[in-house]
């Protein structure tokens, strides 16, 4: 069992965002607000919460909005101090980064979510490392990757996250094959990226944190074709299974948002807009409003 501090963390956002076109013609998805920060900034306070310190993207052309997003911006910190609007340059400065703690790699063709971590195997060298995909925005007490962390400082092997879906969802889903159960953790026997119905092992999904070691990269190394034609991490992941190193599926508290389906990102739109003291009571009254409109409408 190796346990070594996990400081760094892969972030794949190299995606074409089809579903949200055509906003993603000319903004990444990544950048999409809920409320106002970018979904990228969501996952980055997460990963800074459970002490990542240093931040790896990868991307692909057009995402250049997200380098920018993550720069100083000079012009505006000038007018804002010259204004005297503090809260604004303190809310300006959650969006820098120290110099050389972000690196960009780009995947230069899209073959799936275990190519794009592939793509990033020199920047990670012999350590574990972590990946979140911003798609999932989970809204948690404790940051969804800090409990992780948390567990895998007890128990090592390779976690990734995981909660139960309704199982006519599993095939969108990596789906485990549980072993032993043991309540928030379950050890895994096997592992299925976006298996049928029928052959779905659990209900049990996995959502986009994962805690990995350095063999995931060298397990890709000899990549395959799997579900949807793509080179899957769920595969290079099961390839751990049956070794020393155990898979492990976590069960973290919280409430996940798919923001990669329209229907998740205006779900996590009203949670986040609700949950703004600033915002909450005039927003929930317009929900409250329309709501009973709707239903004297029917
Ligand atoms: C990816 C992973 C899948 C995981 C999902 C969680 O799929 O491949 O195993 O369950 O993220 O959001 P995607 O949603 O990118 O198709």
């Amino acid at each position: 069992m190796t346990k070594h501090k996990v400081t760094k963390a892969i972030f794949p956002v190299a995606g074409l965002g089809t579903r949200f076109l055509p906003a993603t013609k000319s903004i990444p998805k990544e950048i999409m607000t809920l409320v106002d920060r970018p979904l990228i900034q969501y996952a980055i306070d997460e990963a800074r919460a459970a002490g990542i310190e240093e931040f790896i993207f990868v991307t692909s052309r057009g995402k250049s909005a997200l380098e920018d997003y993550f720069d100083r911006a000079p012009e505006l910190e000038s007018v804002l101090t010259r204004d005297g609007k503090e809260h604004l340059l303190a809310i300006l400065k959650q969006t820098n980064m120290e110099s050389g703690a972000i690196a960009y790699v780009r995947q230069h063709k899209a073959l799936g979510l275990g190519h794009a971590v592939w793509c990033a195997r020199r920047l990670i060298g012999d350590e574990p490392f972590a990946v979140m995909l911003p798609d999932d925005v989970i809204a948690a007490e404790k940051p969804c990757l800090q409990q992780m962390i948390e567990a895998y400082e007890d128990i090592g092997g390779c976690m990734v996250a995981a909660m139960e879906v309704a199982p006519a969802k599993a095939s969108s889903y990596g789906v485990l094959d549980i072993d032993k159960d043991m309540g928030a953790l379950v050890s895994v026997k096997g592992m299925v990226e976006k298996p049928k119905a029928a052959e779905a092992p659990s209900n049990l999904a996995v959502i986009g944190r994962y805690i990995l070691t350095p063999s995931v990269l060298t397990n890709l190394n000899r990549m395959k074709e799997g579900a949807g034609g793509e080179i899957q991490l769920t595969d290079a992941i099961a390839e751990e299974i049956g070794t020393s190193n155990t898979v492990y599926g976590y069960r973290f508290r919280g409430q996940r948002y798919d923001c990669g389906s329209k229907a998740g990102f205006l779900q996590a739109t009203v949670a986040f807009g609700l949950a703004r003291d600033e915002l909450s009571a005039e927003f929930s009254e317009y929900l409250h409003h329309m709501m009973a409109q709707q239903k004297a409408a029917q």
